[in-house]
């Protein structure tokens, strides 16, 4: 078991894979782990579901279907077991659809990164028939269901080496607001909207209030000194 960064850094995606894949059992562990993804009102929007076998060739049929193809798709058979990732949207006021994918999708990311870690080959997948209507009917899904792809899954093949991607520049990653339009360019009598108010520029205009109070007590106290 590494760490967390650890287990980030050294994750690839791997295109190519062996015939071996974990068993139900082994995933089930990594799935009700995967299922700690930060989740408003724990909704719970999502549900997996395992192709092995034959299961694959269905979907190369459906996948043929929806491109309008004769022969179907070889694709799925690119790993023993595909995990389809679907985003069970609950109705809910509060949580929005958009937020209900984000947690599918997190549960996808760390799903992939714990099967990773555990030694399993793996890569995201999609294709233009993700959404199409015989790749849902296909694998069951229910109305207020939609397919966010499959974590292709198998063995990681010996002494291969996936491909790597360039290491993101953090820096040009992490950002910091637009400055804050200054306060004291605002016109007498003009008021600035709260929001446009920064709290640095907030904090400047506490210090130089209070400043100006000091002076004007030292003056006080000097005039009445002369008295
Ligand atoms: C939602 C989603 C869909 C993807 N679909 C594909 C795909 O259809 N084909 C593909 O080669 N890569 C796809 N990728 C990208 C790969 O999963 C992988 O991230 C990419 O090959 C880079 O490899 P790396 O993860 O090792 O950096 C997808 C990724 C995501 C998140």
């Amino acid at each position: 078991m590494t760490g967390a960064l650890e287990a980030v850094r050294a994750r690839r995606s791997w295109s190519k894979v062996t015939e071996t894949a974990p068993t139900r059992a082994e995933l089930l562990v990594l799935v009700s782990a995967a299922g700690r993804v930060a989740d408003h009102s724990s909704l719970r929007p999502w549900r997996l579901i395992e192709l092995r076998g034959d299961d694959r060739a269905r979907l190369g049929a459906a996948i043929a279907e929806a491109q309008g193809d004769d022969e179907p798709s070889a694709k799925p058979l690119r790993a023993p077991l595909l995990i389809a990732v679907v985003a069970s949207y609950r109705p809910s006021e509060k949580v929005p659809r958009w937020e209900q994918e984000a947690v599918a999708s997190g549960v996808a990311h760390v799903l992939s990164l714990l099967l990773d870690e555990a030694g399993w080959g793996v890569i995201w997948r999609t294709g233009g028939y993700t959404r199409s209507q015989a790749v849902a009917r296909m694998h069951g899904l229910g109305e207020d269901e939609e397919l966010l792809g499959w974590l292709y899954v198998g063995g990681k093949p010996a002494g291969a080496r996936p491909g790597r991607r360039k290491i993101v520049d953090a820096r040009t990653k992490l950002h910091r607001l637009p400055a804050a339009a200054d306060p004291a360019s605002t016109e007498p009598g003009e008021e600035k909207p709260a929001a446009t108010v920064g709290k640095k520029a907030k904090k400047k205009a506490r210090k130089r209030a209070k400043k100006a109070e000091k002076k004007a007590r030292k003056a006080e106290r000097k005039a009445r000194a002369q008295d």
